[in-house]
């Protein structure tokens, strides 16, 4: 059968994976050891020393070089830094899935990506935030009225900077609301934990960062990640709103600030980051 009879669901995939910590390698070893259409055409790291158990054709170690690699898909899974540099580069040339969406909360970077998501797919990874499909629909029916997102996690858990770090270095009581008001301040303060509300805010796209409300909670007698997710739809003509609210509980190691149970999530993403064409689409 020639490749062009193929259904290009069924195509298979070059993928570049950009970032080879814990979910770089996680994605890596399920792509080498599983047969999901998907071929690792590179892996990129900052610290090379990181990818010595690598093949050396499957090493890319200048990643302004990445479209030599001709891939379909790059999946970044670093640091915002990389989707501020090279997102709109990928995006010219190939597939973009961004794992740490929380870079999207800078206006100007959301503005470009978008832009650049005419030429190709950006692909977000729904993470830990449950009913996102849902969230969508009614985003763009535009009777979705307000979205608030409440993630719990001990503070072991937490990577935040600023007066968010200062507040948890001086915790004295078991639990602390850090952060309550829009996604897109929390997002700075925030990055590696608040991926789920950025993700929150890119489906809610008619509210979008400034009017998803985001709340951040250190509580240290959690052995797990809680996220609470309110919806709040129309209302009738008395006055009482159509609402959904949902809780995930997620146990963690001590310390992790990626649940069990979201790498699992972020691997169904990377196989669903396809066949969707130009555009942002959730995965
Ligand atoms: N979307 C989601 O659901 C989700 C879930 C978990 C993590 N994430 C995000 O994915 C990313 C990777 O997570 P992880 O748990 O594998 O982290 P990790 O710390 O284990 O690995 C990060 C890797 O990126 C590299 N890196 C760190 N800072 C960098 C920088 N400034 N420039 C280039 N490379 C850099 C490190 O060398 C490391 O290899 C993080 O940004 C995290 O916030 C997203």
């Amino acid at each position: 059968m020639s490749n062009h009879s193929i259904p290009k669901f069924q195509e298979r995939r070059k993928v570049g994976i950009v970032g080879f910590g814990h979910i770089g390698q996680y994605i890596y070893r399920e792509l080498k050891n599983n047969d999901y259409g998907l071929d690792v055409a590179f892996v990129w790291n900052r610290s090379v020393d990181k990818l010595s158990g690598l093949q050396e054709n499957e090493i890319l170690h200048d990643l302004n070089q990445f479209f030599e690699r001709n891939v379909d898909l790059i999946i970044e899974v670093a640091h915002i830094s990389i989707t501020e540099q090279f997102g709109a580069k990928f995006l010219s040339k190939c597939d973009f899935m961004v794992g740490s969406p929380t870079a999207l909360a800078n206006k100007d970077l959301e503005a470009q990506l978008y832009s650049a998501a005419n030429n190709n797919g950006l692909y977000v990874p729904a993470g830990a935030f449950w009913g996102a499909e849902d969230i969508q629909k009614m985003a763009s029916q535009g009777s979705l009225k307000a979205l608030k997102v409440t993630m719990k996690k001990h503070p072991s858990s937490l990577k935040l900077n600023g007066e968010l770090a200062e507040m948890v270095k001086n915790m004295s009581g078991e639990t602390l609301v850090l952060y309550d008001g829009p996604v897109r301040d929390l997002c700075p303060l925030a990055p590696s934990n608040v991926n789920t509300m950025a993700c929150a805010a890119i489906a809610a796209s008619n509210l979008g960062f400034d009017k998803v409300q985001g709340c951040l909670v250190a509580d240290k007698r959690l052995a797990c990640h809680i996220i609470e997710i309110d919806v709040v739809g129309p209302s009738n003509n008395n006055g009482d709103c159509f609402t959904v609210r949902t809780v995930r509980t997620n146990p963690s190691q001590s310390g992790a600030v990626t649940g069990n149970e979201t790498y699992a999530s972020f691997l169904q993403s990377v196989k669903r980051a396809r066949c969707k064409g130009p555009g942002v689409h959730l995965c």
